[in-house]
């Protein structure tokens, strides 16, 4: 595993201990690194009313842009909680998350590769792979 994308995703782990998910019990983390090194992470805000919880990678990403960040989203790692379960899949941005990942990198020009990380697995997937034909900014252009 490279330096870089085991820093990231020990990052995301680091992250997820912020987690705020007494609903679930389900801890992410994400971590976001961009071209000019820095690392910016979030962690899973859920909320009694349940359906205004906020994801991982969407609150590192809304601490990204509010941080002045524009672009330059060159790689994401998303951590799940460790598991028993050697099987289990590695966990991938939810749809609503790969669209607000994809604004962050559209601004910028970039395809982030997407880091999935499971008990036995790291599964790397370029952000348009998981989100083909993504509405964004030009669209309004
Ligand atoms: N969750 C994330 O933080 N990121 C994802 O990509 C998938 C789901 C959170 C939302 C909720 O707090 C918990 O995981 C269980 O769905």
């Amino acid at each position: 595993m490279s330096d870089t994308k085991d820093s990231l995703i020990a990052a995301a782990r680091d992250a997820a201990q912020g987690a705020y998910a007494p609903y679930s019990n389900y801890h992410v983390g994400a971590a976001l690194l961009f071209e000019d090194g820095a690392v910016v992470t979030g962690a899973n805000v859920e909320n009694a009313s349940y359906g205004l919880s906020l994801c991982a990678e969407t609150v590192a990403v809304s601490r990204a842009m509010v941080e002045g960040r524009r672009g330059g989203l060159v790689a994401v790692a998303v951590t799940g909680p460790r598991t028993q379960a050697q099987d289990a899949a590695p966990i991938t941005p939810c749809g609503r998350c790969r669209q607000v990942l994809s604004e962050l990198a559209q601004l910028g020009g970039t395809d982030p590769v997407i880091y999935c990380v499971g008990e036995r697995e790291v599964r790397e997937v370029p952000l348009s792979a998981l989100l083909p034909d993504a509405f964004g900014p030009a669209n309004l252009g």
